[in-house]
């Protein structure tokens, strides 16, 4: 157990340490596409409309940037990206990655529970699938309204909590019709088949959290999927997702 209850950090680093031929290859396709899409359907952005129309010249951190393609999106309609992740293999690959494509942008290993950042230093704290399932709300939630400067974006995309309700605890079996698990009290997921450790919560307790740190919601998005895509994960297929939201999209504002 590490100090403070953080014993989950580095069980998801060493986990995501071990991911390294999946993440190439979506890397690979995040790095060459020439617009941004979102999530496991990847919904083009002009769809999901979640990024601010005007990036140039902002200060960007990517909590739990992995491979960092987001940043390279972010980067290449203008923004200044800061990449921070707390897996050494993650980010060799996003090293890799922009040496290949020839654009950089600092890249630092750190969790979302702690940036080694000053307050006040970012215009946008954006995440998919990073700090957004990976850390606990409780505390990366404050760290990003704590680097935000008033004004500042939030933006984080991950699992909706309709499917966290959903998914058998199995590995690779899809999302369900029928609600399998409680919704009060959700907070820590740890899986039978799996060493890692999600954070999902009730819309409630987001407002809440986010309201308590200072953060005005502008809005929630549900995506659906284009008709017809397809996703290479097991834990929800597109029927269940053209029906109800399998990923959501929370946009916040750091309050002046
Ligand atoms: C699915 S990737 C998402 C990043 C990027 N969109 C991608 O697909 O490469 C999840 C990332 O979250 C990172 N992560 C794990 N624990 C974290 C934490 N406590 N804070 C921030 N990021 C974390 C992992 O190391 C991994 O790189």
């Amino acid at each position: 157990m590490e100090a403070g209850g953080f014993d989950y950090i580095s069980v998801n680093a060493e986990a995501w340490d071990n991911r390294h031929d999946d993440q190439l290859a979506a890397a690979r396709r995040g790095w060459s596409a020439t617009e941004a899409t979102w999530g496991i359907f990847a919904v083009p952005e002009r769809t999901v409309r979640l990024l601010p129309d005007d990036l140039d010249g902002k200060a960007v951190l990517e909590l739990g940037c992995g491979t960092a393609y987001v940043s390279a999106w972010l980067a290449r309609r203008g923004a200044a990206p800061v990449g921070v992740d707390p897996s050494a293999g993650q980010l060799g690959i996003a090293r890799q990655f922009q040496d290949e494509f020839g654009l950089a942008f600092p890249l630092v290993r750190a969790s979302g529970e702690h940036v080694p950042f000053a307050d006040a230093t970012f215009d946008l704290v954006i995440s998919e699938y990073g700090a957004a399932i990976w850390a606990d709300p409780h505390r990366w939630i404050p760290e990003a309204s704590r680097v935000l400067r008033p004004g500042g974006a939030l933006i984080f995309l991950g699992n909706s909590t309709l499917l966290m309700l959903c998914v058998p605890d199995e590995d690779g079996q899809p999302a369900t019709a029928q609600l399998l698990r409680p919704q009060f009290g959700m907070h820590r997921f740890e899986w039978p088949d799996d060493p890692t450790i999600e954070f999902h919560l009730s819309h409630g307790d987001w407002i809440r959290l986010l309201r308590a740190n200072g953060f005005e919601i502008h809005d929630l998005i549900e995506i659906r999927p284009s008709p017809g895509a397809t996703t290479r994960f097991a834990f929800v297929d597109g029927g269940w997702a053209d029906r109800w939201p399998c990923e959501e999209v929370w946009r916040a504002r750091r309050a002046d």
